[in-house]
Formats: C-alpha cells, structure tokens, sequence
C-alpha cells in the first residue's frame, strides 16, 4: 500500500493507535493515556485525561527549544501602509501580558471573550492571550452587522469584549465602536468591560466600561499558561445554519491542538521554520486554523495580511507578499484568484516578483472551478491543491496530502478523504451509493480529534442539525460523489447556506430580514452562481395584498435592510417582486427548482407542485441575466 492508503486504514481502523501517536506533536502537561472516550456516544470527545495548553504550544515551546529569535508572525497591511515583524519571543512576551490584563479585568478560565477585530496582529494576541488562561474566545467577523453581533454577544455571554477603533475597507474606514454600542443596547446580556484598541485611521471616544488596550498592557503583569482539560473549549466560533440562529461550533483544546499539529506536515508539507501565508480572516474558521494555531504550534512564520486581492493597490498584491517574505505556500479562496484574474486575466504582474520559493497554491471555502484551476495552474507553474472542509470540521476533510502522498489532480476534485475522516456517500435512506452515484455526503461516527464535539451549551441541537439525519454519521450539509479512482468531488450544498465569496451565510436569515419588512406577504432568497464571488443571494418577494410601494422603492429598503441587520458582507443587492413563489402542495417554497433555473440548468417540474403556471410565469425572471 501507498503511504496514503496505508495512513488512512490505519486512523479509521486504529483511531485510539493512530491518534495517541500523533499526540506526540503536542506538549502536554499531563499525557493523555486513552484517545477516544466514546462513553456518551454520540457525543465524543478526545483524549479525555489529557491536560495542556494551547497557548504554550503554539508560543513558549519554540522560544524554549531555540526558536525566540524567529519570526513568528509578521503583519502586512497595504491598507495603513504598515509592516511590522514578531518573533517567537516577542509575541511570546506580548500574549503573556494581554493575558494578565484580561486577567485584571476578571476574566478567568471557562468565561467567554467576544474579539471583534479586523486583521490587526492585536487580534491574534488576543485569541492567544485567552487560551493562555484558560478562558474560551468567540472572534465575530468584522463584516457582521449589530444585529449578528448582538445575536453571539447574547449566546456566548462573555466577560469582556476585546475590539479596535475600527477596520479598514478599500475607500471606507468601518468604525467599530457604534457597531458594538448598538449591538449591545440590544442585548440583555453585558460584558464587564471593553477593551478597545484605537487605531491612527479613525480613534473612538472611551466612557465607563471601556479600557484603552495601551493602557491595560502598560500595567499588566504577564500571566503563565494555564494548564487546561483536553476537553475543555478553546473557542466558540458562530457559523451561518439553515436557521437565522447561528450556530456556535465550539472547539476543544486537546483534540484540536493534535490535529492541526499533524495537518501540517501531512496535509500542507509545512515545517518549523517555513513561511505561511493564509490570505483569510481571522473571522472565519480558515482564520482560526490556518492562520493563527496550525502555524505557530508547529513553528512556522504566519503571514497576517490586511489587504484585498486587488486594489491594495493592485492585482499584484498577492504576488508581492509571497515575494517579499518568502511565502513557502499560500492558502486562499478561489474568488479571491477570481477577483485577480479578473484584473490581471494574463497575470502580467507576476513578472514583476520572484517567487522561486513559492512551492504550492492552497484553495478552500467553495468549490475551485476548473477554469480558475486551469488558470492559477498555467500562470503559478505550481500544484493548484483543491481541499475541502468546514468550519465545523476545523481542518480539511478531503485534501490532496502533499506531506503525506501527493497526488495527482483532478481539477473540480478535493481529492482524497484525509486520515480520520470516514467520508460515504448517502442516498435518501441513508444506503451507501456506488462510485459515480451524487448524494449526500456524510462522515461515519466518531469525528476525528479537531472536529466540533458539540454547539455551545446546546448538545441537542447539536444532534439534531447534524447527528439525527442519518444514525451513525454527521451530515456535512453537502452533496457530491467519488468517482472510480476514489477522488471525491463536492457539488454544493444541499440546505439553505449559500458561499458568498469564501463567506458562508444563510440565505434563511436574509429570508427573515425581507419577511419583516411591512409590505412582503412572503419571501424566498436563493443562491445563484456568480462569475465573481462564486454564488450572490437573490431575493423574490411577494407583496402583501393591497399594499402600494413603488417597486424601486421596496427593493431599496430590503437592500438596505439587509446591509443594516446581517452587514455588508452578505452582498445582498438583487431582489424582485413576483405574483407568486412556485410551492409544493404542502406549500414548500421549491427552492431547489428555482436555483436549478437561476442557474441556467433544466430543471425538471416536480410532481408535488402546486400550480405549475406560477414556475413558468417566474421561469423568464430567474434566467440567468
Ligand atoms: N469589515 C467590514 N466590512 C467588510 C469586511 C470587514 N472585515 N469584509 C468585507 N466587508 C464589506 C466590503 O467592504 C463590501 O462592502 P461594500 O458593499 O460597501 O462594498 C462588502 O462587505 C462585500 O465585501 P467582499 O465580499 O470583500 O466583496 P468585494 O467586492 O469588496 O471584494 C473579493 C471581492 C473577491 C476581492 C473579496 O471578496 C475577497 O477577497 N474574497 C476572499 C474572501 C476570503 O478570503 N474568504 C475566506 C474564506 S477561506
Ligand atoms: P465554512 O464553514 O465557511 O468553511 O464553509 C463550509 C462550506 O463551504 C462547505 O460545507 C462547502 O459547501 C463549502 N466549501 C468549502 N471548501 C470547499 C471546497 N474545497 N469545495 C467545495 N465546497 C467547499
């Protein structure tokens, strides 16, 4: 067998064998002796008397084996025109002592931080700041309106808020500050304090509860690593479901720390010492994984960049970083080569760079098209790698392992199924479909060390959104098939989450913001493909009868209404008013059907539909424009 195959009947096999060894990557204050505790099944959790923390992994280890004077992680930011380098010591140093001011302000292990920054390195001191002590960050994307920050304000119900003044947008500075003051005269629950860090582009006014971060890092005394559970929560990080509720995905110390230390060897081929650079948010799971932990706690350089693919301050951006730090491999969404091709579509400014050191182009967050496959392939001359996951997932399920075994590519493939993950491929009932069949993609039970062990303080919902719809497998929420060769390919998703640029959202919530407005009888949002950004949402509304808006009117209100309580990330521009929603006789708006048009496929009419004559008279307004 080849080392791939050997590798994975070895983790679904021997889970207890194959993870306890891979444990080894991790510094433990208390080795685990027993990998899987499987005593509540369903519900796992991993190597439940280990003890250690995640802080001192991803920090203190590497200055104590020699590492001090590397770079750790180094800031590159177009948008303030600023750079800035920490080594393993420095930063080290600078967590230690954000976490005794958190400390002094109270907070503790097990209580709840919400951090909502933008890519500022303060951002990545803070999540490690926490883990330090033991207590459990909740990082809120900074594109997210009030409203969503007040929904996880008042879930999470943490002790301190950490914040900056503000972020930066191309042509726009986003204050902060009245973001958080709105969101929290909405919320029941209050934080005892709000740390703000002020930024030079637009400072803010502190009263009351705030505390100026300069000020609390001038007096605080640096605090020691904490040792915590396994088992324990590192974070919380909310991610868009099939409801307006988000879900709070939460993610154990233990597990989490021994996957992504073994991920990046096997999956990426990245080692101690080499330079990182994942161009994602610390708002997003990839931000979490792969730009901050996976990196440090294997002594690697991270690359932080605030900036944008292309006009920052143009097409070559990307091309300019990896040159400049000597970018070993780069890991990015496909809209964001999109964006570049777009720009630069025969990549005239790559010749200004050298990048004789970039080995590897990584690309998640939605499915890489063949044509940008193709694209990023001829002009990069490195391997183009596709890998799918989740943030509930935490680090990729299906991948090309490029430490491991490369493999071949097959463009529109995410290739294998990684180690420890049991990926099948379902039919309605719940059978397992042959080689070529499409259904849904489902992982056999346990979940591997990393992946979610629950929601935040709600194991039923847990087990109902994920557990129940088929007995003994998670259900990914996508479709897809494995061809003969073994290669997976993933479709889309089978529920209401749409990928809006790498950014996951719910086309229920954008549902809800549009059924609220006084005029709408009734609503549907769908994704639909876009050459950009991959899918943008796009609202059909009915008007309540003998309701008079001008119709240029309404659209603007839902527009805005939709920037106003979800953000301006959700790119919400397009709605129409329609007769009518095409349904099935149980009165099922046909979602499915209406995408499957919008998208430009014949999509059969199905037999429970109410009256056909309301799909067709919609049919001519779906088409693709
Ligand atoms: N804070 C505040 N606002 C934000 C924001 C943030 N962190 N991120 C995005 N926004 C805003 C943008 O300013 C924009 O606002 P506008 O409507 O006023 O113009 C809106 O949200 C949509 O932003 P974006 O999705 O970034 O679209 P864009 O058209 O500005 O840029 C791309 C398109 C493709 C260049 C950009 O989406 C991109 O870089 N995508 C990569 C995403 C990514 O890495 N995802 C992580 C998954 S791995
Ligand atoms: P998120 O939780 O934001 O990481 O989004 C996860 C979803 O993005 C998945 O369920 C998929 O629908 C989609 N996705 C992420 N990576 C890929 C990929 N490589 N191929 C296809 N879809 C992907």
């Amino acid at each position: 067998m080849g080392a791939y195959a050997d590798t994975y009947e070895r983790s679904i096999n021997d889970p207890e064998g194959f993870w306890l060894e891979a444990a080894r990557g991790v510094s433990w204050t208390k080795a685990p002796s027993k990998a899987l505790d499987d005593s509540r099944a369903p519900l796992y959790r991993w190597f439940p008397d280990g003890e250690l923390n995640t802080a001192y992994n991803a920090l203190d280890r590497h200055v104590e084996a020699g590492r001090g004077d590397q770079p750790a992680l180094i800031w590159d930011s177009p948008v303030t025109s600023s750079q800035r380098t920490y080594t393993y010591a420095a930063l080290t140093e600078e967590v230690a002592r954000f976490a005794g001011g958190l400390a002094s302000l109270g907070v503790g292990k097990g209580d709840r931080v919400i951090i909502y920054m933008p890519m500022v390195p303060e951002a990545v001191v803070a999540m490690l700041a926490c883990a330090r002590i033991g207590a459990v960050h909740s990082v809120v994307f900074g594109g997210f309106a009030p409203k969503e920050l007040a929904a996880r304000i008042e879930d999470a119900r943490p002790t301190a808020i950490v914040a900056a003044s503000c972020g930066i947008e191309p042509g726009r500075v986003v204050e902060y500050k009245p973001i958080i003051e709105e969101a929290l005269a909405t919320t029941e629950h209050q934080p005892d304090r709000v740390v703000v860090l002020q930024r030079e582009a637009s400072r803010c006014e502190l009263t009351g509860r705030d505390v100026d971060w300069n000020d609390l890092m001038a007096t605080a005394t640096p605090a020691d690593p904490v040792p915590v559970a396994a088992t324990d929560p590192l974070y919380v990080l909310y991610t868009s479901g099939t409801t307006g509720k988000p879900k709070g995905v939460v993610r154990d110390c233990g597990g989490h720390a021994v996957a992504l230390t073994w991920s990046m060897g096997a999956v990426y081929d990245i080692h101690p010492g080499d330079v990182w650079w994942t161009a994602s948010d610390v708002g997003w799971v990839v931000g979490h994984s792969y730009i901050v932990y996976a990196p440090l706690l294997i002594g690697a350089t991270t690359v932080l960049y605030e900036g944008k693919p292309v006009g920052t301050p143009d097409a070559g951006a990307f091309w300019r970083v990896i040159s400049q730090h000597g970018v070993t491999a780069l890991f990015t969404a496909p809209t964001a080569l999109r964006a570049v091709k777009r720009v630069d579509p025969d990549a005239a400014e790559l010749a200004k760079y050298d990048l004789s050191g970039f080995t590897t182009l990584f690309m998640a967050g939605e499915r890489l098209d063949p044509e940008t496959y193709h694209w990023a392939h001829d002009k990069l001359g490195v391997p183009v790698v596709d890998h799918w996951w989740q943030t509930e997932t935490g680090w990729p399920i299906a991948a090309n392992l490029r430490g491991l075994e490369p493999m071949p590519v097959k463009p529109g493939s995410a290739t294998m199924p990684v180690p420890g993950w049991n990926v099948q491929i379902l039919d309605q009932s719940g059978e397992r479909l042959p080689a070529g069949q499409e259904g849904a993609i489902a992982i056999e039970l346990p979940l591997p060390p990393g992946a979610l062990p629950t929601l935040w303080g709600d194991d039923e919902r847990f087990k109902d959104a994920y557990l129940s719809r088929y007995e003994g497998y998670y259900l990914t929420g996508d479709s897809g098939y494995v061809d003969s060769d073994g290669y997976l390919f993933v479709m889309g998703r089978t529920d209401d989450v749409i990928n809006v640029a790498g950014h996951r959202l719910s086309t229920g919530s954008m549902e809800a913001v549009l059924a609220a407005h006084p005029a709408v009888a009734e609503c549907a949002v769908i994704g639909v493909a876009d050459q950009l950004k991959g899918q943008l949402p796009r609202g059909f509304v009915v008007l309540k009868a003998g309701v008079d808006i001008p119709e240029q009117q309404l659209r603007d209100e839902l527009v805005a209404a939709v920037r106003r309580d979800i953000g301006p990330v959700a790119a919400f521009r397009d709605v129409s008013v329609v007769e009518a929603l095409p349904k099935t006789r149980s009165g099922k708006v046909l979602r499915k059907t209406m995408r499957g048009i919008a998208d430009g496929r014949d999509e059969p009419v199905p037999s429970t539909i109410e009256d056909p004559n309301v799909l067709t008279a919609l049919t001519e307004v779906l088409r693709p424009r």
